[in-house]
C-alpha cells in the first residue's frame, strides 16, 4: 500500500504533501516561453518551445531523474526501479501548445508525473518497475499538421511520409530537423519495444465541462475519440465582384461555407460525434474579388470508429456535390486519422481505487480530445486521469483554468495508483 496519507485518510499517520501549488507554479513558470509577446504559442522546436525542453530537462535532474532530450526533441525522464526491473512505465503528456494556448493542456500532465517522480525520490521509495517522465514534444501538429511526432517516436508508429509537411512559412519538418542536427535516422530508435512496457498513464485537464458539472475534481477516462483531419483546397473561378451576375459564378468562398454548414448539420445528427472548421482562408483575397480559391481545414471527431465512418463518407458526398453544383473542384487531403481507443479497465480501475483512497467517488468519461496516450494503445496497457476545468471547462484558449486544489488531488491519486499497480496484477 502507499506511503503516502491520501487525502481521504484523517488519521495524520503520514504527512500529506501539498503537490498543487507546486504544480501551478511550474505551469506557470513554463508559460513565459512562448513565440508571441501577449498569449502563449509553442510550436515544434521554435525557440520559446527548445527553451521549454530545457528548463524540463533542468526540473527531472533536480528532482532525481537521469533526463535527456531526444531526437524529435522529447524530454525523458527516468526514474530507475528497486531491482532492476524488465518493464517501463510511462508517465507523461506534451508540451507543445496550439496557438494562444492555455497553460495546462499537455504541460500539466508532465508536471504532475514530474513532482509524483520527485516525491519518491525524496522519500526514497522505488518501484517494482522503471517509471520514465516523459515530456512529448509535438502532440497538436500545430507547426507541420502532423500531430503526435514526440509519443509516435517513443511508441514505434511514428509516420516518416510527415517529413515532408512544410510550416506557413515553407520549411519541411526533415530540412527542420537536419538544422536542428537530428539524424533522421536516429529517430526510429527512439521506439521502445512493447515487452519492456509496463504500462502508459496520463494526467491531463478534460478540456471540458463534464466534471465541473458534475461537481468532481478528477475523473477516469474511458476511451478516446476517433479523429480524422482533413485539409480542403476549393477551386472556383475568380473575377470582378462587380461584373459577374450572380448566376454565372463559381465562387469557391461560398463552397467552402456550404460545407461548413453541411459538416455542422451531419455532426450534430449524433451524439459523441463533432466536427469543426478550424482553419478557413481566402489566399490574397481581395474585397473586390470573387474568390477564386478558398483553403480550409476539417477535423471530425466521434466516441466510436462506425459512428466516425460514416459521418466521414456523408460529408465527403456532401463535399462532392456542392462542389459539382457549384462548378468549382474541392481537392480534399488527409493528414491525420486516429482511430477511437479504449483506456485498459486494469488501468481504470488502478486509478478508481487510487481516487476512492483519496476519499472521492470514482467517475468516468470519454475523451473528445485526442492525447498522446492514443499512440500506446496499440502496445501497452493505458490508462488517463482527467482534472476538472474551470470557466466552464474551455480550452485551448488562455481562458483555461485548473485549481491547485485539484491538480493536488490528480497529483496524489497518481502517486498512489503508481505505487500501487501491482495490487492489480497489472
Ligand atoms: O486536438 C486535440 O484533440 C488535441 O488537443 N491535440
Ligand atoms: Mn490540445
Ligand atoms: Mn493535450
Amino acid at each position: 500500500m502507499s506511503n503516502v496519507q491520501p487525502r481521504g485518510d484523517k488519521s495524520g499517520s503520514v504527512p500529506t504533501v501539498d503537490f498543487g501549488a507546486k504544480i501551478l507554479d511550474m505551469a506557470r513558470e513554463l508559460a513565459q516561453f512562448s513565440e508571441t509577446t501577449e498569449g502563449l504559442t509553442c510550436t515544434y522546436f521554435s525557440p520559446a518551445h527548445k527553451a521549454v525542453a530545457v528548463r524540463l530537462r533542468e526540473w527531472m535532474r533536480s528532482a532525481g531523474l537521469a533526463a535527456e532530450i531526444d531526437a524529435v526533441g522529447n524530454v525523458v525522464g527516468r526514474y530507475a526501479s528497486a531491482a532492476n526491473a524488465p518493464k517501463t512505465l510511462i508517465v507523461g503528456s506534451h508540451y507543445d501548445t496550439v496557438i494562444n494556448a492555455g497553460q495546462f493542456d499537455g504541460r500539466l500532465g508532465i508536471l504532475t508525473a514530474l513532482v509524483v517522480a520527485e516525491h519518491l525520490h525524496g522519500t526514497g521509495q522505488r518501484l517494482p518497475f522503471h517509471l520514465e517522465v516523459i515530456g512529448f514534444s509535438e502532440e497538436e501538429g500545430a507547426r507541420f499538421s502532423a500531430p503526435y511526432l514526440g509519443s509516435s517516436a517513443i511508441a514505434g508508429c511514428f509516420n516518416e511520409t510527415v517529413f515532408d509537411r512544410q510550416d506557413l512559412s515553407g520549411i519541411d519538418l526533415a530540412t527542420l530537423l537536419r538544422t536542428e542536427g537530428v539524424d533522421l535516422a536516429a529517430i526510429r530508435k527512439l521506439a521502445r519495444r512493447p515487452e519492456t512496457l509496463r504500462g502508459y498513464l496520463e494526467v491531463h485537464i478534460e478540456q471540458g465541462p463534464v466534471l465541473l458539472e458534475n461537481n468532481l475534481p478528477v475523473g477516469v477516462v474511458t476511451s478516446i475519440a476517433a479523429s480524422v483531419r482533413f485539409r480542403i483546397t476549393i477551386r472556383g473561378v475568380v473575377g470582378h465582384a462587380g461584373t459577374v451576375p450572380m448566376s454565372l459564378r463559381h465562387d469557391a468562398a461560398a463552397a467552402a461555407a456550404e460545407i461548413v454548414l453541411a459538416v455542422e448539420r451531419r455532426c450534430a445528427e449524433g451524439p459523441n460525434l463533432v466536427g469543426t472548421v478550424g482553419q478557413l482562408a481566402v489566399p490574397h483575397g481581395v474585397i473586390n474579388v470573387i474568390p477564386g480559391c478558398c483553403e480550409l481545414s476539417l477535423d471530425i471527431r466521434a466516441g466510436d470508429d462506425a459512428t466516425h465512418a460514416a459521418a466521414i463518407a456523408d460529408i465527403l458526398a456532401a463535399i462532392c456535390q456542392i462542389a459539382e453544383r457549384r462548378g468549382v473542384t474541392a481537392e480534399v487531403a488527409k493528414i491525420a486519422h486516429h482511430a477511437a481507443v479504449a483506456c485498459a479497465p486494469q488501468i481504470q480501475s488502478a486509478l478508481a481505487r487510487a481516487i476512492k483512497r483519496n476519499g472521492i467517488e470514482p467517475f468516468y468519461l470519454a475523451s473528445g480530445a485526442g492525447h498522446d496516450g492514443e499512440m500506446f494503445a496499440g502496445i501497452t496497457d493505458i490508462g488517463m486521469l482527467f482534472v476538472r476545468c474551470g470557466n466552464g471547462g474551455i480550452s485551448h484558449s488562455p481562458l483555461e483554468t485548473v485549481t491547485a486544489a485539484d491538480v493536488d488531488i490528480a497529483a496524489h491519486v497518481l502517486l498512489d495508483a503508481v505505487l500501487n499497480l501491482d495490487q492489480l496484477g497489472l
